[in-house]
């Protein structure tokens, strides 16, 4: 079975977020599976560079503004499958974010650089760009990719079968509607419903009516998008689609997330030596300028800071963590208004909160290996992957039940412990009250019942995140459509 995988990121090319940990790792465990899979990906400089052997395969344009267009067959840098590239240099030959400008603003042409995306995928669908490959089905992800399942569905001689995957609802797509004349779909009557969100454009909503299947990725956040409270206004259409939309959780990539052979780590450690995550948490305090001490609770965070991540949550409870004794170390960046709380804590707080704002993924491993907890304290959250990699690397997670946490992270009850199911902290409202408490109860558990804490460590280390299992069962809904 032929799939091509559409989408804006891909680790470690390009990566703003865990799309990127996805779209680079599922299609390799659908390969091992023995389908035949390509990406398709647009042309920013790290994937121009980062493409293998690229070779043109036909030239075309002018179209949505670009006058000349490439595309491109290459293999991936790290596992060879192979990659369509889209160079299309006068939209995408940016530097930096592939969604925003150095203002921090989103490009103002946006909808004609991920409308290419989609369109150059149905082209693709109708075998008119590569003749020696069609797929049979068209995997999307996010909005990015969105208008994919329409420019398909438009073709009346294609029959392609699309999944289209939900990462974020969140993010909507949203475009002036006067943009639709640059898109070549038509909207009026029933096809204007179909893209016409309250008086926008939404390349998620045109996903989520055109493709044949969509998920999600997570079976809770399946549920919630599925209620006003979590739908963003889609909730209507998302439970229109009934048994067509399903929760699919995203696995990991333990070939990048190992703690026995993380070269980002200082030393290596498994759940029987776990010797090494000491001199990790070690070395990460003295490089922070925390007192050096294996016994001082560690807490992190490696997210994007915002109000999603709950990100004011910890900053309101800092008082707490400190008075426990606690030490907080934080990577990440995001709304303006967090980065500066953490900024002025850590100012205040020099020996016990450390703040990188910025973007670095070998320190983000080192700080899941050193840490004794991790902090995930979403309001919401499609997946969430930190949590599953803190798993692997012994560091129990503290999360809100909510999304992919609440299927992934089984709180530390007594319940839980008795019958061995414990695997983290669990909590539900979404206050930093409530944080704080379960922040209290598992710094008492660490203070004072050290097997325990082991015992929860060993556990989450031995759970099986990979992709095998969520491989198949994108496998299952490719059959069946
Ligand atoms: P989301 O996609 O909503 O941001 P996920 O938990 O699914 O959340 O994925 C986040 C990914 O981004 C993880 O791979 C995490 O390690 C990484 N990450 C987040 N912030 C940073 C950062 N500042 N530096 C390095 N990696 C980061
Ligand atoms: C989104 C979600 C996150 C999920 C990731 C990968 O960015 O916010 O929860 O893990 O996509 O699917």
């Amino acid at each position: 079975m032929r799939i091509l995988h559409v989408a804006a990121e891909i680790f470690p090319l390009v990566k703003t977020g865990g799309l990127a940990d996805v779209v680079a790792a599922l299609p390799v465990a659908l390969a091992a599976r023995g389908l035949d899979v390509r990406v398709l990906l647009p042309g920013m400089p790290a994937i121009l560079n980062g493409v293998r052997d690229q070779k043109p395969l036909i030239r075309l344009g002018p179209a949505f503004g670009a006058a000349v267009i490439t595309l491109q067959l290459g293999r991936l840098p790290d596992n060879g499958l192979l990659a369509y590239v889209i160079d299309a240099p006068f939209l995408y030959r940016r530097d930096g974010d592939p969604y925003l400008g150095p203002d921090g603003r989103d490009w103002n042409d946006n909808h004609r650089r991920y409308a290419l995306l989609g369109w150059i995928a149905a082209h693709l669908a109708a075998g008119e760009l590569d003749e020696t490959w069609q797929p049979e089905v068209v995997h999307a992800h996010d909005w990015h990719a969105g208008l994919a399942p329409a420019y398909i569905a438009q073709n009346p001689a294609l029959n392609t079968a699309t999944v289209f995957t939900i990462h974020n609802l969140a993010f909507r797509g949203l475009f002036p509607l006067d943009h639709h004349t640059d898109l070549g779909l038509l909207i009026s009557g029933a096809d204007q419903s179909a893209l016409e969100f309250y008086g926008h454009l939404s390349f998620m909503k045109s996903a989520l009516v055109h493709a044949k299947r969509v998920n999600t990725v997570s079976p809770t956040y399946a549920h919630e998008i599925c209620t006003p409270k979590h739908g963003w206004g889609l909730d209507g259409l998302l439970r229109d689609r009934g048994d067509h939309l399903s929760g699919i959780l995203n696995g990991v990539d333990y070939s990048v997330w190992d703690p026995t052979r993380d070269p980002a780590l200082p030393k290596g450690y498994s759940a029987d030596k776990l010797r090494g995550k000491k001199v990790c948490k070690l070395k990460l305090q003295a490089e922070m300028g925390f007192a050096v001490r294996g016994k001082t609770p560690l807490f992190a965070v490696v997210s994007r800071l915002t109000s999603q991540k709950g990100m004011d949550l910890v900053l309101a409870c800092l008082h707490e963590l400190r008075t426990e004794g606690g030490q907080l170390v934080v990577i990440g960046s995001g709304e303006a208004e967090i980065e500066a709380g953490f900024r002025a804590a850590a100012a205040a707080h020099p020996h016990t909160v450390s703040v990188y704002l910025g973007y670095d993924e070998a320190l983000a491993h080192r700080i899941i290996a050193a840490a004794d907890v991790l902090l995930v304290p979403s309001r919401f959250e499609p997946c969430g992957l930190t949590q599953l990699y803190a798993l692997r690397y012994g560091t129990l997670p503290l999360v809100r039940r909510v999304g992919g946490l609440a299927d992934t992270v089984t709180d530390a009850t007594p319940g839980n412990l008795k019958d061995g199911t414990a695997n983290g902290f669990v909590f539900d409202d979404p206050s930093s009250r409530a944080l704080a408490t379960r922040l209290s109860e598992a710094c008492a558990l660490y203070r004072d019942h050290q097997s325990t804490w082991h015992q929860l460590q060993r556990r989450g280390m031995a759970q099986d995140f990979s992709w095998a299992d969520s491989a198949a069962r994108y496998e299952a809904l490719y059959r069946s459509i």
